[in-house]
């Protein structure tokens, strides 16, 4: 639909950016923390950086934070490293790591800056691991108890909290997220063990969600998935039932669960189709039918197409040449590529009306208030002889996605606030520290980590502008 006119943006909208604890904390061991699933890691794709460092926010929190506020960030989207509260997952809580967070959520609401905070972002603790990890269900238990230290600690102080990143990626992209578990050989023997990680990741989410709200009924809590619509790759019947199909799987499972407390039935059936049905304990239902979230968080970075499956053994199709990329699964739907979507350097789609288009159909289905908590371009950026970064690429697709969402909220969608990824450069899940997406550059290569200097790149003066004024002005 044209509109004549755009709604504006909610009066205190919540402009700010996002990062995760493990990629720009660094201080892998320091004061106490215990070994994450990433940081147990023996080996990084070829010429790529570890964790160790990252970006140092540990140790700089306090200036990244003053420049967030000078950049006019309302709310900053951070994680908090599970293993610095609780270094081997269930066990003794560490002081040093609690005091650490006081001292970030204290400096942001100094600088009137509303933290987000997500309480899980892939950095599982690596005892839990070494015990099956989310396989194992007693790491249900653990986290319900890690999610009580938090809210404990900091419910005074936090308003907004996420569960679990990407959930569904976790699932969806085992091998690269690290929760496929090597040891089993067949296919078929590691999907049933991701969707038993799956429902536990799900009930633990919905303990977390029970226990805030008996704690401080006026907090709000939501799940923070992946989140983008499928689209058919023709108008074929066969084609658009396959988006259906994988709609169900790689989206609704996810949220109809966070939010209705119910398994999406096409996505049981493919779970049944296929032998994948988890087991369940009893009271499950009773605990995913309780826990509530008040908002539905979600990143998104791209749609997706697919076909019809041809049952030919080969529906499992690489997108843009990045073997990341990966999409389709035999027997459910094929994976194809977009050919009317440019792409970035790493081959990743962009779609800004595929963002409207996702705003919508989520909207649709739970009318519960929206927070995007990741989007952003990830880009080989240069500094210039000037000292300066032109990533005018980033302040295009930063427009394209604003201008899309203010369409979505002039459609109707509820949305409450936008954190794009990342504030600063971090290290990328699987490219490193050369994959920038930050407003802010780090002075550092894969290798060399330089002197860690922070320099606002000319997407972050474009995008204060927006953030001082509600929305854009040209
Ligand atoms: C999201 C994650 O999947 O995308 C982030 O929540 C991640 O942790 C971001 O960094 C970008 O992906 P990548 O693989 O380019 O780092």
């Amino acid at each position: 639909m044209r509109y004549r006119e755009l709604k504006p943006f909610p009066q205190g909208f919540l402009w700010g950016a996002s990062t995760s604890a493990y990629q720009v904390e660094g201080a892998w061991n320091e004061d106490g923390k215990g070994l994450s699933v990433i940081d147990a890691r023996e080996s990084y794709p070829d010429g790529t950086t570890d964790f160790k460092v990252a970006s140092d926010h540990y140790h700089r929190y306090r200036e990244d934070i003053a420049l967030f506020a000078r950049l006019g960030f309302k709310t900053y989207r951070f994680s908090i490293a599970w293993t610095r509260i609780i270094p081997d997952g269930n066990g003794e809580v560490n002081a040093a790591g609690i005091a650490f967070y006081h001292k970030v959520i204290d400096e942001l609401r100094l600088h009137n800056i509303e933290p987000i905070v997500t309480m899980y972002h892939f950095d599982l603790p690596q005892a839990l691991q070494a015990k099956g990890g989310w396989y194992n269900r007693a790491s249900v238990d653990a986290f319900a108890r890690y999610a009580n230290v938090l809210f404990d600690e900091f419910g005074d102080k936090v308003k907004y909290w996420l569960t679990i990143n990407e959930q569904n990626l976790m699932i969806l992209q085992g091998e690269a997220l690290g929760t496929l578990d090597p040891k089993l050989s067949t296919q078929a023997d590691k999907k049933k063990n991701l969707y038993q990680q799956n429902h536990h990741m799900m009930v633990a989410q919905a303990m977390a969600m029970r226990d805030l709200h008996t704690k401080y009924p006026h907090s709000k809590i939501g799940p923070a998935p992946n989140i983008a619509v499928i689209y058919p790759a023709t108008s074929k019947p066969e084609d658009v039932q396959a988006a259906f199909n994988y709609n169900a799987i790689r989206n609704w499972l996810y949220l109809d669960m966070a939010a209705r407390g119910e398994y999406n039935t096409l996505a049981w059936r493919y779970m049944e189709e296929k032998g994948y049905t988890p087991e369940m304990m009893p009271g499950d239902t009773e605990v995913l039918k309780r826990g509530r979230p008040d908002f539905i968080a979600f990143n998104y970075y791209t749609t997706q197409a697919v076909e019809a499956s041809r049952g030919d053994g080969n529906d499992e199709v690489v997108r843009g040449g990045n073997k990341l990329l990966k999409s389709g699964e035999d027997g459910v739907h094929r994976g194809a590529a977009n050919p009317h979507l440019p792409r970035t350097q790493f081959g990743t789609e962009i779609d800004p009306v595929g963002f409207r288009n996702t705003l919508r159909e989520i909207w649709d289905r739970y009318h519960l208030p929206l927070l995007i908590t990741e989007n952003g371009l990830g880009a080989f950026d240069k500094l210039d002889e000037n000292e300066e970064v032109q990533d005018d690429y980033r302040i295009d697709f930063l427009r394209l996605h604003i201008e899309q969402m203010q369409l979505a909220i002039t459609d109707g969608v509820k949305v409450f606030g936008y954190t794009p990824w990342s504030a600063l450069d971090l290290i990328s899940t699987h490219q490193g520290c050369s994959k920038r997406y930050g407003l802010i550059y780090v002075n550092r290569d894969e290798f060399d980590l330089k002197d860690l200097r922070r320099i606002p790149k000319k997407s972050a003066g474009w995008y204060s502008e927006v953030m001082k004024n509600n929305g854009l002005s040209d």
